[in-house]
């Protein structure tokens, strides 16, 4: 008898749901936020998700006289299978007008699949290999490349006297990226590679690879690794063999060196130089007040990093295509919208090109200091203006 009864109540609730279904689409605009939220890249996935929740409470849950949905499903790890079914059930049962999120690229590869077939923007937070915006006209970046920060970071270190650089970089999208963009601009500018390693992305063994990096004793090293758990690792690995403040220079991209998990990584971090889109102590104004926005809704100490803007760009990207569409949507006419658009981000000015949907925006060099007895990324050098060098 119970169970009949609770059967007719879920028959009763789901044709409501249903019936009102039409209603609310039109007053609704839904995003589907596909993140990391659990495994070993979690933490990746709250900064963006951060970041997100930041645009929407000093920007509102409305635009355009629509309300902003976030439907938030967790493709867990390096997983492109979950990712692609997940984005499915978005785009056809709950009918969303975004996709958004991405942390790694393995899952937004699968996903731009999705986009394409369904004609749904998908706003790139993160993921970062220079091939991602070419799968569809459907997908716009708003974070970075490898190749866009790292062809800047090789020219630096020639120009610096570095003549010899060995290579450790995670052997898939991002990691291969980097590595190629330096090998080719490196070169390009009188230097040489001395040897490179390509290491696993799940769980690699660092110690292993610093081993045998201290056997080599390199003039200097670049390194590419996915920010979080992975680059404080790496940094344990090369700091128990002594190679931090060994005198062989510690070059990377500034994933390595992300300032959410900087300060955990000591001394040992000093003096690395990196290249990236995004530093917590950006010195502008709008910069300044992200940065105490921030503070103000997730802890004193707690600091937005690249991803975090990449979260909270991509929804004002989002917010823009609304408005000017005056809240109808239409798949075509918000890439349309997304072709162009300039933003006034906490980073500095960005552009999405309109050619390749890819982002441009500085480039900065950065070295590790002790600011305020606090480790920073402090910017000193700048390149404006970095398009993908990957693309044509
Ligand atoms: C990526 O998978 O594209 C990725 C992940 C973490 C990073 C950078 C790129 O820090």
């Amino acid at each position: 008898m119970r169970r009949v009864g609770f059967g007719m109540l879920a028959g009763a609730i789901m044709l409501a749901a249903a019936l009102l279904a039409p209603a609310q689409a039109q007053d609704t605009i839904k995003i589907g936020l596909l993140l990391t939220y659990s495994g070993p890249f979690a933490d990746n996935a709250q900064r963006i998700d951060n970041g997100v929740q930041l645009y929407i409470k000093q920007h509102g849950a409305s635009v355009a006289g629509k309300k902003i949905e976030i439907i938030k499903r967790d493709t867990t790890g390096a997983a492109p299978d979950i990712a692609k079914r997940l984005a499915q059930e978005l785009v056809t049962r709950d009918k969303v007008d975004f996709l958004a999120g991405f942390v790694l690229t393995p899952n937004a590869l699968a996903v731009a699949d999705v986009a394409n077939e369904a004609k749904v923007p998908m706003v790139i937070m993160n993921a970062a290999t220079s091939i991602i915006t070419t799968k569809s006209p459907y997908v716009a970046r708003v974070s970075f490349t490898l190749p866009q920060v790292t062809v800047p970071l090789a020219q630096w270190a020639a120009r610096d006297g570095i003549k010899q650089v060995y290579l450790m970089t995670s052997d898939y999208g991002p990691g291969r990226d980097a590595a190629a963009a330096f090998e080719k601009s490196f070169a390009a500018a009188g230097g040489t590679i001395v040897g490179q390693v390509a290491m696993p992305l799940q769980s690699p063994d660092f110690s292993a690879y610093a081993q045998r990096l201290n056997d080599l004793r390199p003039q200097a090293m670049f390194l590419f690794v996915p920010a979080g758990q992975q680059a404080t690792a790496l940094m344990k690995a090369l700091a128990e063999q002594r190679l931090t403040s060994s005198g062989i220079k510690i070059l990377a991209t500034g994933d390595v060196t992300d300032d959410a998990v900087l300060q955990g990584m000591g001394d040992a971090a000093l003096n690395i130089i990196t290249s990236h889109h995004y530093s917590y102590a950006h010195t502008s104004p709008a910069n300044k007040a992200f940065v105490e926005a921030y503070a103000k809704l997730f802890g004193d100490d707690v600091r937005p990093n690249f991803m975090s803007v990449g979260g909270y760009d991509g929804m004002a990207a989002i917010y823009r295509v609304i408005e000017q569409l005056k809240g109808r949507m239409d798949g075509a006419k918000a890439m349309a919208a997304l072709k162009g658009m300039r933003i006034d981000s906490p980073r500095g000015p960005i552009e999405i090109d309109a050619a390749t949907r890819d982002v441009v925006q500085t480039v900065y060099i950065r070295r590790v200091e002790k600011v305020e007895g606090k480790l920073v990324n402090v910017e000193f050098d700048k390149v404006e203006n970095v398009r993908d060098p990957g693309k044509p």
